[in-house]
This record gives structure tokens, sequence and C-alpha cells, in this order.
């Protein structure tokens, strides 16, 4: 019997970066690169992020998917938190050569997952806590127990500083982790897709999405868009900056996108954040100098290609504005996306096949 050629053998060259390759179907979220439209299970960004609490946002995401049935997720995510809570004295016992987002990845593996919480609210409930506990541990500080009846964001700023936010800090963080709740399939998403594709638990999926979403082109953005944002210091040095660091190659952080061919949505719903916390903060004049001349710069560098500003500028900006430090940009990313993530790992599980493209061998062929 003929056996079926192996479609590896008939690939042709591969698509650089999958760039364009339809891996998935989803109803959870759609990036529209072309005018710049970012839905969420049928409403625009614009439409929840400022509007609606992460919680909120959450339920909306996930309603057609088995985890929602609960009837509160403030309760369900707060019951999440109290749990998350006991893992936390291993946590304080890790080396102090981990970084926070790796504290939280201990912690996630080390999260006891039972039948009493799905575990999709169980993991996103605990990033939280971890992310909070982690940071104070690596400023010495003792961790502070969640909250359970707060909203996920006013309580993630308490377990943080120990005190009650401001309501404009805890409207801007829940803006923020709506925001980048879900957003089609990104690095990150693929990798959980591919990782639940295979079956494998919930956890393991989100531990690697979390490392697939901490490299530089990705989730690790924001950090370096501040450091940007200080070195520049004044807007009159904006425009030789940015101009030797385009003449040495480098990229500049916060600018560009895969998808968006024009300015990422969420760069504006963050910006209008940023103007709700209503202060005269000098670094969000700064911010907005700077990055006219970076679009003028890379519209002058790059004539054939659309570089504008993605989601990391403006998350550097209002998470600096409500007083997050800069260590904890991409562990935040990752808290607030981590629904989104177990939204797709589910549909992924639910109606996808075992994620195995081919590659092109070019080594040498036996004798
Ligand atoms: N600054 C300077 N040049 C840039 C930038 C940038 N921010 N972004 C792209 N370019 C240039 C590249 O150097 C490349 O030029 P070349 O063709 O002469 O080599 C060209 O534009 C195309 O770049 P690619 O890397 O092929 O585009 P891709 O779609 O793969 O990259 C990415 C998208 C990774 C986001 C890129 O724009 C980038 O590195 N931006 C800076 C990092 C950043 O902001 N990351 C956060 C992204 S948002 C998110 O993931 C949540």
């Amino acid at each position: 019997m003929t056996e079926a050629p192996n479609p590896a053998h008939m690939t042709q060259d591969p698509i650089a970066g999958l760039e364009g390759v339809v891996a998935a179907t989803t109803s959870l979220s759609d990036v529209d690169g072309q005018n710049g439209i970012l839905i969420l299970r049928g409403k625009k960004i614009e439409d929840l992020a400022g509007l609606v609490s992460f919680e909120e946002a959450v339920m909306h995401l996930w309603q057609d998917l088995d985890v929602a049935k609960v009837s509160s997720m403030v309760a369900a995510f707060g019951q999440a938190r109290l749990a998350a809570f006991e893992v936390v004295p291993l946590l304080e016992a890790a080396p102090p050569t981990l970084s926070v987002y790796e504290r939280m990845q201990l912690g996630l593996a080390a999260l006891p997952l039972s039948e009493a919480l799905p575990a999709p609210i169980a993991i996103s409930g605990a990033l939280p806590v971890f992310l909070a506990a982690s940071h104070r541990i690596a400023h010495g500080k003792e961790p502070i127990a969640p909250d359970e009846t707060l909203g996920c964001a006013k309580d993630l700023l308490r377990m943080l500083t120990g005190e009650v936010p401001p309501k404009t800090h805890a409207d801007a963080l829940n803006r923020y982790l709506v925001t980048i709740l879900d957003h089609g399939l990104n690095a990150s998403t693929f990798t959980a897709r591919v990782i639940g594709s295979t079956q494998a638990d919930m956890r393991q999926a989100i531990l690697g999405a979390m490392g697939a979403l901490s490299g530089p082109l990705h989730g690790g953005a924001p950090g370096p868009v501040l450091d940007m944002i200080d070195a520049i210091g004044a807007p009159e040095n904006a425009e030789d900056w940015i101009t030797a660091t385009l003449a040495r190659k480098e990229r500049l952080m916060g600018f560009g996108h895969r998808i968006y061919r024009t300015r990422d949505p969420r760069a504006d719903v963050l910006k209008s954040g940023l103007r709700q916390l209503g202060q005269e903060n000098p670094k969000v004049k700064l911010a907005e100098d700077i990055e006219r001349e970076a679009l003028a710069a890379l519209k002058k560098a790059k004539p054939d290609r659309t570089l504008d500003t993605n989601v990391e500028f403006y998350t550097a900006v209002l998470l600096d504005a409500i007083g997050i430090d800069r260590s904890l940009f991409t562990p935040l990313f990752a808290t607030g996306r981590t629904p989104g993530w177990c939204g797709h790992v589910l549909e992924q599980q639910q109606n996808g096949k075992l994620i195995r493209p081919a590659s092109q061998y070019v080594g040498p062929m036996p004798e």
C-alpha cells in the first residue's frame, strides 16, 4: 500500500512569523488591524474599558463558556484570592534571585486546584495575590492578605500598598485590565492554545503563555517605554534621542504592531484613562511630545511600513501615573490577560485539534 504523502515534504517556504496564517476560530476577540478596531465578544473595546469592571468584562468574555456559570465574578475571584494566599509562604521561602514574574509562576505551579473552583477562576483570581505578595517580598515587606469582598483592581492595589486606593486609581487599573483582557491570536495566546491543544492542564497553558508574554517584542515592552521616556527627560531632547536610537537600528518601544496598520485602539482607551485621572502630570505631556516625535521619525525611517503607537506606550504612562512600579508592568499584563488565555484554552479544548504544524528540513541528508 502506498503511504499518503507526508505534508511536511510538500511544504513550500515557511511563512515568516506565521504572519497572516489563520490557526484558530474564536468567539472571544477580533482584531481588525486595517481599521484599528478591537472587538471583545461583540463589543468594541471602547464600549467596555472605562465603563465596566474587570470582573464584568471577564463575565462578558466567558459568557458562552462553562466557567461563567457563577452568579458573581467578584465573589468567585475573591474566593480564589483567599485560596491563593495559602500558597504565599512558599513564595516567601523561594530564593531572593527570583523576579516578581518568576515568583508568580512559582505560585501558579503550586496552586492547588480542586472541584470547588473552576481552574480559570482559581488561576485568574490567584495572580493578583501572587503579584502583590511577590512585590512586597522583594522589598522585604510582609505580604498582605486579600479582602475577598473587594473588586480585583481595588484589592490588588490594596495588597500592594497596604492602603485602600483612591477610587480614581482603582478605576484606572480596572480600565487597564479590561483593555488588555484579550487580543486575538497573539504570541502568548497562541502558546496557550498550543499547550491546551495537547489537553495539558490549564495551569500549564497559562505558565507557557506567561513565558511567551515576557519578551520585549510582546508584553515586556512597557517597562522599557518608561525607561525611554525617562532617558529623553525633556521634549527638546526627543528628536535627537529618537534619531540616534533609530540610527543604531534599535526599536522604539511602544510603537509598531504585527496586526495594526493604524493606531492601536487600546492606546487611546488608555490615554482617556489618563485624562480621567485629572491630575497635572508632567510625564503625560512629555509622553505626548515624545509620541509625536517618534511617529514622525518612524514615518521618515520606514516610509513603506505604518508604524504607529501600540498599547504598551500609554500602558507605561497610565500605570506609572497611579504609582505602579515599572517592574510590575509585565506581571500586571499577565494578570489582566489570564482570563483571555483561559478562554482560548477552553475553546481550543472544546473544539480544536492537536496543533502540530510542519517544518521544512534544511539540514544535511544521510549518506
Ligand atoms: N521601532 C523601530 N523600527 C521598527 C519598530 C519600532 N518600534 N517596529 C518595527 N520596526 C521596523 C523593523 O525594524 C523592521 O524594519 P526592517 O524591515 O528594515 O528590518 C520593520 O519595521 C518591520 O518590523 P517587523 O519586526 O518585521 O514587524 P513585526 O510585525 O514582526 O513586529 C513588533 C511587531 C514586534 C511589535 C515590532 O513593531 C516591535 O518590535 N515594536 C517594539 C516593541 C513593542 O512595542 N512591543 C509591544 C508590542 S504590543 C504587544 O505585544 C502587546
